[in-house]
């Protein structure tokens, strides 16, 4: 059993997908147009705000959403040492420098406590922007996030790479800062047949500036005002998103419930306990979350040999990441250390993402289950 399987979901969708790729090549119309303006109303109306901005990757919205908001050299953007290489990368490619900060050990997702000791701490220096990462699904704490922007005055980025459709209160994910990132790389809950992104903001300006951005800094053709880059969305990316779009809550809907099946049959084996001294940990959902469960994630002691005992079941299971960003040789000259931020580290030691994926059967699950107490027994 795969940790994803996208072939399930093809066999669901296939002639509307060929249909959809069928219109857009009878257009010849390959690069942004109509395909690509529908989809970002479209996705606009469904994040809830009114501007969305197609482009060619989630890493590249990241940047675009930073490089519109200001963001430049000499700048520092916080961001959590535990996430896709992305997450910094674009920090870094829009001038600025990444400002690692720890996770918290429950969710996993960026600590508002250990940012905010940084802001309240004079020698810092100063953070222009933070750029928290709805983790696996799951929306960072905005409430606190929201309260350290307006007391600090940074900006909020969200990369919501992970979390189409995930919820904080009533909003939803893209929604709740100045602007979000998402990816729909082939194996995110909304994904499309290559690189594909888009950013989300409620500001006409931020968002024009990024469809300069996104097109070589070009309000026009053959005139360049500012340096940009080629980061246009395609058609036929846009198509099959828009295909795909109407089905995302119910996908979502199915990965929860594939969840709390997850949550159920871990306890039922005695391989969680609420006092915690069992050998598999869950994440916790902070009560304000919808979370969307991109990954199912466990902590789990002797966390690489059960790996490679599941792998020789043929259970397929992620590492979602073994190295945290502070960490990465690139990010050296940042002159992080090991154990600065120690529940990222930790955390790189421990995570297992389990078969996670709307068509996923129970059976198949129990199978996962069954095969982990295996393991510890
Ligand atoms: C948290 C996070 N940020 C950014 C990205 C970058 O997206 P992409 O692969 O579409 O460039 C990804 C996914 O790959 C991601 O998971």
């Amino acid at each position: 059993m795969p940790a994803l399987d996208l072939s399930r979901q093809y066999a669901q969708i296939r002639e509307q997908i060929l249909a959809a790729i069928e219109r857009v090549c009878s257009s010849q119309r390959f690069i942004l147009g109509e395909e690509v303006e529908a989809l970002e109303r479209e996705i606009a109306a469904y994040v809830g705000v009114t501007h969305a901005v197609g482009c060619a990757s989630g890493t590249d919205a990241i940047w675009l959403a930073l490089a519109a908001a200001g963001v430049g050299p000499a700048d520092g953007v916080g961001t959590t040492a535990f996430s896709f290489f992305a997450s910094a990368s674009a920090i870094v490619r829009a001038g600025a420098r990444p400002v690692f900060f720890d996770v918290d050990p429950h969710t996993l997702n960026l600590d508002p406590a250990h940012v905010e000791a940084h802001l309240r701490n004079r020698k810092s220096r100063r953070l222009r922007a933070l750029l928290p990462v709805h983790l696996y699904g799951q929306c960072a704490d905005m409430d606190r996030f929201g309260d350290i922007a307006a007391e600090f005055r940074l900006d909020i980025l969200e990369d919501a790479a992970q979390a189409i459709g995930a919820g904080w209160r009533d909003r939803r994910a893209g929604s709740l800062g100045r602007a979000a990132a998402f990816s729909f790389y082939p194996t995110k809950n909304l994904s499309a047949y290559g690189d594909a992104g888009l950013i989300t903001c409620n500001d006409l300006e931020m968002a024009e500036h990024m469809r300069r951005l996104r097109n070589h800094g070009s309000p026009r053709r053959y005139l360049h005002e500012e340096m940009g880059w080629n980061s246009r969305l395609d058609a036929i990316q846009a198509a099959v998103l828009r295909v795909k779009l109407p089905h995302i809550e119910q996908w979502n809907r199915q990965r929860r419930e594939r969840a709390a099946t997850y949550d159920r049959l871990l306890t039922q084996s005695g391989l969680t306990s609420s006092t915690g001294d069992a050998p598999v940990r869950t994440l916790a959902v902070a009560p304000q979350a919808g979370h969307v469960y991109h990954q199912y994630v466990i902590r789990a002691e002797r966390r690489d040999p059960l790996r490679q005992f599941l792998a020789d079941r043929r259970i397929g299971t992620e590492i979602y990441y073994p190295i945290p960003l502070h960490l990465q040789p690139v990010f050296a000259y940042l002159g992080y250390r090991e154990g600065d931020l120690p529940e990222s580290e930790r955390a790189a030691r421990e995570v297992l993402a389990l078969p996670m994926f709307p068509e996923l059967t129970e059976h198949e699950q129990q199978w996962v289950v069954e095969s982990i107490a295996e393991f510890y027994s």
